[in-house]
């Protein structure tokens, strides 16, 4: 007998859903970006992409970042990247606000937009408009060749490979990691120390072995995922490194399962939304093993003495003592790097609890992969 495949079936590879193949790809995507970029020597990373000489790049006092949707809560990550290693001021923004607020272009700022497609056209006209007034841009894009990379003064490819499900997962990993590779280079024309780069160097070099660690544990996460599937509304919450991990997991939730979900910072909850807290709005906390890892078990235990379940996103060391919760181990990195491993069983929760829904994964409503409208 011959079995015929259509075209798509073909390219799932036999994996039911494009997002789902997209998210076992990381392991082997993260390791092809990696190749040739990094510098053991100087400890730092190689960006010829960004066409800077070390000197211009050690004059920029500031870093913006710019990007919509996902992209953006990535960009606040890297930010939180790019403070740390190289301790340049630096913060993101929506391009789409940014775009319409008339926003002071500094000639010290190193401006950054980030997309997958190249082409949403907010991001687009931000570096267009920054541009204009004279601000220097470079692009951490996917496609090749595609409206953003082109108008970028220089850039880093992510080289994620092409992504067809609208809800994003391994460009968004790569942009994590194309930050950090910027925030490397940054560093090391500061005060970053050859051995501090050299550490971050040896993370990055672990990230894929770690990435397939965690999906390795797939049925698991899929559990978890599969519990919050009734939920009307969920709250997701971090702290410092883990809240951009926090608002891209509720993001990644809302886009594919249709359900209200909210991020918040671990520290606000007091300030307000513990008082929707109860046995049907459970809760998906970000917990690594850093120093705010007390503070973030109290959060959970607040939830829990509410009535809130709760899943837990942590580290091997972690005690959860008495704590009742789903748990999701991740595997270490340096913690710097740490929320990019925290966010890939977020990936893997929105999709379980999808399809036990039933939902359209690969095209939800509503949604268009790359948003050239304004
Ligand atoms: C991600 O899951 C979303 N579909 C969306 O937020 C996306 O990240 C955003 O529209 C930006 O797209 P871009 O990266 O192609 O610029």
């Amino acid at each position: 007998t011959t079995v015929e495949l259509t075209v798509e079936e073909l390219e799932l590879a036999g994996h039911d859903h494009f997002m789902h193949k997209e998210i076992h790809e990381q392991p082997s995507s993260v390791e092809r970006m990696l190749g040739g970029r990094l510098d053991d020597r100087f400890g730092s990373a190689r960006l010829d992409g960004l066409r800077m000489e070390l000197r211009e790049l050690r004059g920029f006092r500031r870093v913006k970042v710019l990007g919509c949707g996902s992209a953006y809560y990535v960009g606040q990550l890297g930010a939180t990247l790019i403070e740390d290693l190289a301790r340049v001021p630096a913060d993101a923004e929506p391009a789409s606000e940014f775009r319409y607020r008339n926003p002071v272009i500094e000639p010290d700022t190193l401006y950054v937009a980030v997309s997958q497609s190249g082409e949403t056209a907010d991001t687009l006209f931000a570096v267009r408009e920054i541009q204009r007034k004279g601000g220097r841009v470079v692009g951490l894009v996917n496609v090749v060749g595609s409206s953003i990379a082109r108008q970028c003064d220089g850039g880093i490819y992510l080289h994620a490979g092409p992504e067809v499900s609208v809800a994003s997962t391994k460009a968004l990993t790569h942009m994590a990691v194309g930050f950090a590779l910027l925030a490397l280079a940054l560093g090391r024309v500061h005060d970053l120390s050859h051995a501090d780069g050299a550490r971050i160097l040896a993370g990055l070099q672990a990230l894929p072995g770690q990435i397939a660690e965690i999906l390795a544990d797939e049925e698991t996460i899929a559990e978890a995922g599969r519990r919050l599937a009734d939920a009307r509304s969920l709250f997701f919450i971090g702290r410092v490194r883990g809240y951009p991990v926090a608002r891209e997991a509720a993001q990644k939730f809302k886009e594919i399962t249709y359900r209200h979900a909210e991020a918040y910072p671990s520290s606000e909850l007091k300030h307000g939304p513990l008082a929707l807290i109860d046995a049907d709005l459970p809760t998906v906390a970000v917990v690594p093993d850093d120093d705010l890892v007390e503070r973030n078990l109290a959060a959970a235990h607040e939830i829990r003495a509410r009535g809130g379940r709760l899943t837990v996103i942590t580290h091997p060391g972690v005690d959860l003592g008495d704590l009742e919760a789903d748990r999701i181990t991740v595997p270490r990195n340096e913690r710097e790097l740490d929320p990019i491993l925290l966010t890939i069983p977020t990936q893997l929760l929105a999709y379980h609890a999808a399809r036990a829904l039933g939902e359209d994964i690969d095209r939800p409503r509503n949604l268009a992969k790359s948003v050239t409208v304004e």
